[in-house]
């Protein structure tokens, strides 16, 4: 197996991770989860989204996250809808943004009201723009491999979305299984086939959530068709409120587990990783599952 010596976690959980959270998270909770967080070494991260604060209560803090977040050497990403969320990043002190686009047309109108095209071109002038001005740009693909309402998608409609955002010049894609239903056979498949076709300098990143407990297996796959750079999130927190049947995102603790384990560097300390999640563990309402801190919380099993 050809497997890289080291990998690119980007930390999703203060974006992916709380955006589904019914009860709010005070800001400053938030601030002090992300600074835990970059202590552990994190390097790149989605810290909060400029959306909607009607569609996305938890959300509606996000200049006061960004305020207090951004002053490093950390990649700080916020997520990005539209013309309304460039203002409010051009507004703040963050050069890091992240669009995001569904390949199925349904859940892009459930998830930012327009279809996949018409995002695409409100879209294209704003990556443009942004790209003029130095900034750093993503662009996640959601419903790369399955969508809750039209079910499997083509994987030639994933390349031809992806080389879309290619030829508008955005720095990196973020590939994702939305709803945690694509196995590692698909994850392969898809991934060689984007290795193959786009430019070698675009980064190419993974995003599983872990609905059915494949998102493991599917990194290790991932990794084989030559994929380092992969978004997680710390306590498995996550999950779209318009992808219905989506729990979390892979969490980051068990995927630096076992990378670790591999000899595969994360540049990332897993206790100082459990200490950012057993902080946030008493404002979020769902039980953390990953196994990494339920392990912790044993004191004599081996890790
Ligand atoms: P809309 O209702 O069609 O928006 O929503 P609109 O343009 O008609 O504007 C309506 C109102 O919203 C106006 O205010 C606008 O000013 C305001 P009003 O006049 O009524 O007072 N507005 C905004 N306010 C703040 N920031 C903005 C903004 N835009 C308009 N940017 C909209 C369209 C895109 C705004 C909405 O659908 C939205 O916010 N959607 C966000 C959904 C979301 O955050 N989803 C989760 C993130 S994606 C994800 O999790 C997937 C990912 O993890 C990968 C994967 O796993 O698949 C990335
Ligand atoms: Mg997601």
């Amino acid at each position: 197996m050809e497997l890289p010596q080291r990998v690119t976690i980007i930390e999703v959980g203060p974006r992916d991770g709380l955006q589904n959270e019914k009860q709010l998270v005070p800001a400053e909770d938030k601030i002090r989860f992300i600074h835990k967080l970059k202590s552990s070494g994190i390097q790149e991260m989605e810290l909060t989204s400029f959306v909607s604060p009607k569609w996305v209560p938890q959300m509606g803090d996000a200049e006061q996250v960004i305020e207090h977040c951004t002053d490093d050497s950390t990649r700080n990403i916020v997520l990005v809808p539209n013309g309304k969320g460039v203002e409010r990043l051009l507004s703040s002190g963050c050069k890091n943004a992240a669009f995001f686009v569904g390949v199925s047309d349904t859940f892009n109108r459930k998830n930012i009201n327009k279809s996949t095209r018409e995002s695409m071109d409100e879209l294209a002038p704003l990556i443009r723009d942004l790209k003029r001005k130095g900034f750093f740009v993503r662009a996640c693909i959601s419903t790369a491999f399955y969508c809750p309402y039209e079910g499997k998608m083509d994987e030639q409609a994933v390349l031809k979305l992806c080389e879309e955002f290619s030829d508008l010049g955005v720095d990196e894609l973020s590939v994702a299984d939305t709803i945690g239903l694509a196995n590692p056979q698909e994850v392969y498949d898809l991934f060689a086939l984007l290795k193959h076709h786009l430019p070698s300098a675009l980064l190419i990143a993974a995003h599983f959530h872990d609905t059915r407990g494949m998102a493991l297996a599917n990194i290790f796959s991932a990794l084989q068709a030559g994929v380092d750079r992969f978004d997680t999130s710390a306590g498995g927190l996550g999950g779209c409120p318009f992808a219905p049947g989506a729990t979390g995102n892979v969490a980051t603790e068990d995927t630096v587990y076992m990378l670790n384990r591999m000899g595969i560097s994360t540049g990332i300390q897993l206790d100082l990783l459990l200490e950012a999640v057993e902080f946030i563990s008493p404002f979020v309402s769902r039980g953390l599952q990953s196994r990494q801190y339920l392990l912790s919380k044993q004191e004599k099993t081996p890790r």
